[in-house]
C-alpha cells in the first residue's frame, strides 16, 4: 500500500504501468524501441519501419513494409471539409492549436474509429499518415504556396518536406528528417504519452487520446523547447557572446532550453545523434554557425550546472537548416510521436486499468457554510 502522506511531485519515479514499447536507461543513456537500440534504428531504419515496429512489436518483412508504405500513401488525403476548415483558420493561428483542432475535427468524419475503446490499428495508421498533410495544408495556405499534391512516390519524411517546403528535398535532407522522426517516435511515459494513456484508460477513443496528447505536447517544458533554443541562439548571435549570455541567464535562475531531463542523468542519446546531423546539414549548406554556437552553449551549461543536452538542443538547428519555420517544430514532433502515442493507446486498451492517482489533501475540512448574502 502506498503511503498516502508522501507526495511524489510530478509523479517522479512512480512506476505507473508495464509496457513493452520503449525502455529508457537514464543512467547509461540508452533508448530502446521494442528491443532495438535507437542508435541502430537511426543508422539503418526509416520512420515508416519504426512506426511498424512500435505498433506490432517486430520489424516488418519487406512485403509488410511495402504494404504499410502503400497504406500511408492512401491515407494521406484529408476530408474536403477538414481541408476547408484549415483554410478558414487565422493564418497566424498557433500551429499546435490548429493540429489539435484538426485531429478533433477529423474524428467527426471517421466515426468507426471513435467508438469508446475502439482500438483499431487502422486509426493509428490514419493519424500517422494524415498529420503531415494537415501541417502542409495549414502552412502552404499561410505561405501562399499551391495546394498540396498527394505525391504517392514520396516516403513519409520526403512527403513532409515537400509539403512544408514545396520543393523536392535532397537525399541528405530526407535522411536528416527521417532520422529526426525516428528519434522522436516514442519516449516511454513522457507527459504527452501519459496524457494519451490516461484518456484511453477511461475507455475513450483513439482520436480523443491523441487530442489530449497534442495539447500536452504544446507546453514549452515538453515539446516547445527547441523553438526556444533557436530564440536563444538568435539572442546570443556570435560564439564570443555565449559565455556572457548563458551565465547571465543562469544567474537569473532562468532555464536553458534543450538541457536537463527527468529520466536521463547523462547525455540523451538522441542529442548525440542530432548533434552529428546538425553538423552534417550545416556542412552541406556551408554554414556551421548553429553547430558552433550550440557546442559553445553546451560547454558553458555543462561547466556551470553539470547539465547534459536533451533531444531539443540540436533538433531546432537541424529543422532550421532544412528550412522549416520555428513554429512548426512542435507540430513536426507530433507528426512523429503520433506513432508512439497510438502504440501506447493500443497497448492501454489491451490491458486496461483506469488511471486515477490520488492527492494528499492539504485544504480545510470543517468550514461552516455562509449564505451568499451574509459573506463579507
Ligand atoms: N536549465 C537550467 N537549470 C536547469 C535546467 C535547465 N534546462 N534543467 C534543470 N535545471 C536545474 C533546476 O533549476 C534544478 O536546480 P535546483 O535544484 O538548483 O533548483 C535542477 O536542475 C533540477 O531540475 P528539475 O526541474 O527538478 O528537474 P526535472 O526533472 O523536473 O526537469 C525538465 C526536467 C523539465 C526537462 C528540465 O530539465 C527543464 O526545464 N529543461 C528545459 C526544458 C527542456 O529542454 N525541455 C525538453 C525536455 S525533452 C522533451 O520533452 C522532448
Amino acid at each position: 500500500m502506498v503511503d498516502p502522506t508522501t507526495v511524489q511531485r510530478g509523479l517522479e519515479s512512480v512506476v505507473a504501468l508495464e509496457s513493452r514499447i520503449c525502455f529508457i536507461d537514464g543512467k547509461e543513456g540508452r533508448l530502446i524501441y521494442q528491443g532495438y537500440d535507437i542508435r541502430d534504428l537511426a543508422a539503418s531504419s526509416t520512420f515508416d519501419e519504426v512506426a511498424y515496429l512500435l505498433w506490432y512489436g517486430r520489424l516488418p518483412t519487406a512485403t509488410q513494409l511495402d504494404d504499410l508504405r502503400h497504406r500511408f500513401r492512401e491515407l494521406r488525403t484529408l476530408p474536403p471539409e477538414l481541408a476547408a476548415q484549415i483554410d478558414q483558420l487565422p493564418a497566424d493561428a498557433n500551429p499546435m492549436d490548429m493540429l489539435r483542432t484538426s485531429v478533433s475535427t477529423l474524428a467527426l468524419f471517421e466515426p468507426g474509429e471513435t467508438k469508446p475503446g475502439a482500438s483499431s490499428i487502422g486509426g493509428a495508421q490514419r493519424l500517422t499518415a494524415v498529420l503531415p498533410t494537415i501541417l502542409g495544408q495549414f502552412h502552404r495556405r499561410r505561405a501562399k504556396l499551391p495546394p498540396i499534391a498527394a505525391r504517392p512516390d514520396l516516403s513519409s519524411a520526403a512527403y513532409l518536406l515537400y509539403a512544408l517546403l514545396d520543393r523536392e528535398p535532397t537525399e541528405l535532407e530526407t535522411r536528416a528528417l527521417d532520422v529526426c522522426l525516428i528519434l522522436h517516435a516514442d519516449h516511454e511515459l513522457n507527459a504527452s504519452t501519459f496524457a494519451a494513456r490516461v484518456t484511453a484508460s477511461t475507455l475513450s477513443d483513439l482520436y480523443s487520446s491523441i487530442t489530449s496528447a497534442i495539447g500536452t505536447l504544446k507546453g514549452p517544458l515538453h515539446g516547445g523547447a527547441n523553438e526556444r533554443v533557436m530564440e536563444l541562439l538568435d539572442e546570443i548571435g556570435t560564439v564570443d557572446r555565449v559565455e556572457e549570455v548563458v551565465k547571465a541567464k543562469l544567474s537569473a535562475h532562468e532555464r536553458i532550453m534543450g538541457f536537463g531531463h527527468r529520466v536521463y542523468k547523462v547525455e540523451d542519446p538522441r542529442a548525440t545523434i542530432l548533434r552529428e546531423w546538425a553538423r552534417r546539414i550545416g556542412e552541406s549548406k556551408g554554414n556551421l554557425r548553429y553547430y558552433d554556437l550550440l557546442r559553445a552553449v553546451e560547454q558553458v551549461v555543462h561547466r556551470e550546472k553539470g547539465l547534459y543536452p536533451n533531444v531539443d538542443l540540436y533538433s531546432g538547428a537541424v529543422y532550421t537548416q532544412l528550412g522549416i519555420p520555428p513554429d512548426l517544430f512542435t507540430p513536426l514532433f507530433a507528426s512523429s510521436r503520433v506513432s508512439g502515442w497510438t502504440a501506447h493507446v493500443l497497448e492501454e486498451y489491451e490491458d486496461l486499468r483506469l488511471i486515477r492517482p490520488t492527492a494528499k489533501y492539504v485544504g480545510a475540512t470543517d468550514l461552516a457554510y455562509v449564505p451568499t448574502g451574509q459573506r463579507g
